[in-house]
């Protein structure tokens, strides 16, 4: 048994979690730069947890300028076991309303930008990425957000996108019909892939704010009406965070899905003699 420590990145809306006992936001330094912000530890329900807001307090970070492998990294350095991921996307589908949450379980990964591994020349390293999430902590999200009210879905694939610009119909309209994509964002990329080099469960849990470009009913996205949606979503995202500690645990088993053990058989250099 190991102990649980829950790592929380907060995306657009979700600057910050509520209850923390002993709460102090702590600056952390990776080899890879500083992360988005300082870190908000604290404990809940005799759990730590540490919260980071993905963009920055103040938003300052653009999609593409995310720090994601100090982000990841920093979480690891405080001991974070398990990282829930909350971002807000765009719908494909009518039924995922905005309002609504979806506990995402594969990617498209569009993103073209940004660094995405930790390895590279001298250790190299193929981890798999079939699975990108862990489904015990997809549970725990997902029972999370039903014991908050919110209309949760379970299951989909998230399109990442580079960003900044929103997409076109035609694109909306490919991923929609051709990928059978569920949602769109533009960060949920390289993170999910970085926290399982990181050997870090990792559940991600998509806060609908709009049906992006594709929906006849709906015009073209805009951020006034993401920002106006969001508002309530992150009070929703919020309540969900705070159901977690409790249903997940102060002791931890290893991760019977092998994500704590991801670099078992994915490093391919020789070790030096
Ligand atoms: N984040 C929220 N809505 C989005 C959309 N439609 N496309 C990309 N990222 C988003």
């Amino acid at each position: 048994m190991t102990k649980t420590m829950i790592g929380v990145i907060g995306g657009s809306g979700l600057y910050e979690i509520d209850g923390l006992q002993g709460a102090e936001w702590r600056a952390v330094e990776t080899p890879w730069g500083a992360a988005s912000d300082a870190i908000l530890t604290g404990t809940l329900d005799g759990v730590p947890m540490a919260f980071l807001p993905r963009h920055g307090r103040g938003h300052v970070h653009s999609p593409s300028s995310v720090p994601y492998r100090a982000n990841i990294d920093a979480l690891k350095r405080l001991g974070v076991t398990d990282v829930i991921s909350v971002s807000a996307c765009g719908s494909f589908r009518e039924d995922l309303a905005p309002g609504d949450f979806l506990v995402i379980d594969q990617y498209i990964d569009r993103t073209f930008a940004r660094e995405k591994s930790f390895f590279g020349p001298g250790c190299v390293a193929h981890v798999s990425v079939a699975h990108p999430t862990c489904p015990r902590l997809s549970d725990a999200c997902e029972t999370a957000a039903q014991d908050a009210g919110i209309t949760v879905h379970r299951g989909g694939t998230y399109l990442a996108m580079e960003g900044p610009q929103f997409s076109t119909l035609a694109e909306s309209n490919l991923y929609r019909t051709v990928w059978g994509c569920d949602v769109i964002g533009m960060t949920g990329m390289p993170e999910a892939k970085l926290a399982r080099e990181a050997e870090l469960c990792y559940a991600s849990v998509a806060m609908i704010t709009d049906y992006d470009s594709w929906h006849p009913d709906h015009g073209a996205v805009d951020i006034t009406a993401i920002i106006a949606t969001l508002t309530g979503n992150a009070d929703k995202g919020r309540d969900m965070v705070r159901r977690l500690p409790a249903l997940l645990g102060p002791d931890r088993a290893p991760c019977p899905h092998g994500c704590d053990r991801a670099l078992d058989f994915a490093l391919i250099t020789a070790p030096e003699k």
